[in-house]
């Protein structure tokens, strides 16, 4: 599947508080992010992550921030936070992130996706982790 276009995205913020503020004003001027991306602490995303590594997402995914492995049969997770709505339906909200990576077809009846063994809390991290994947 063709990679996500992320030239489009404005340039990412570094440290200036201003340019900070610069960059979430041009989000939203293109685009509502999720509310999440700019509160998910990165604990919970740090969380997240080795969440994804135990259950082994990456083995259909490829998720950045995770080296190995690199799954192709799943769409990728680049530029996550630039998509619509989830696996083309849910709205883009953390809590149908959370419900979907946990249980997929309970989500969206017909998903390919199998139900993962999280945790309700480790669903919320990796939502966190998935909305910061292009905050860094
Ligand atoms: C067995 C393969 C497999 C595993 C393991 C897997 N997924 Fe998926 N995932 C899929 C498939 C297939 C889809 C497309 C499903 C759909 O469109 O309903 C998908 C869709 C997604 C989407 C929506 C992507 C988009 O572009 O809308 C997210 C987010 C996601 N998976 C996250 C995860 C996370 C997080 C894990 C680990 C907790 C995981 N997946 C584990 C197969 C997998």
């Amino acid at each position: 599947m063709p990679m996500r276009d992320r030239s489009k995205l404005p340039l990412r913020p570094v440290a200036p508080v201003w340019a900070m503020m610069a960059g979430l004003a041009l989000l939203s001027a293109c685009k509502q992010p999720p509310a999440s991306r700019i509160d998910a602490d990165a604990a919970a995303a740090a969380r997240g992550l080795s969440a994804m590594e135990t259950v082994g997402c990456g083995a259909c995914h490829e998720i950045p921030g995770l080296d190995w492995p690199k799954g192709r049969t799943a769409p990728s997770l680049v530029g996550f936070d630039d998509i619509g709505p989830i696996a083309g339906q849910l709205a883009n909200t953390p809590a149908n992130l959370a419900a979907f990576v946990r249980n997929a077809p309970a989500a969206k009846p017909g998903s390919l996706m199998p139900a993962m063994p999280l945790s309700e809390s480790e669903a919320r991290d990796v939502a966190a982790y998935l909305y910061r994947i292009d905050d860094d």
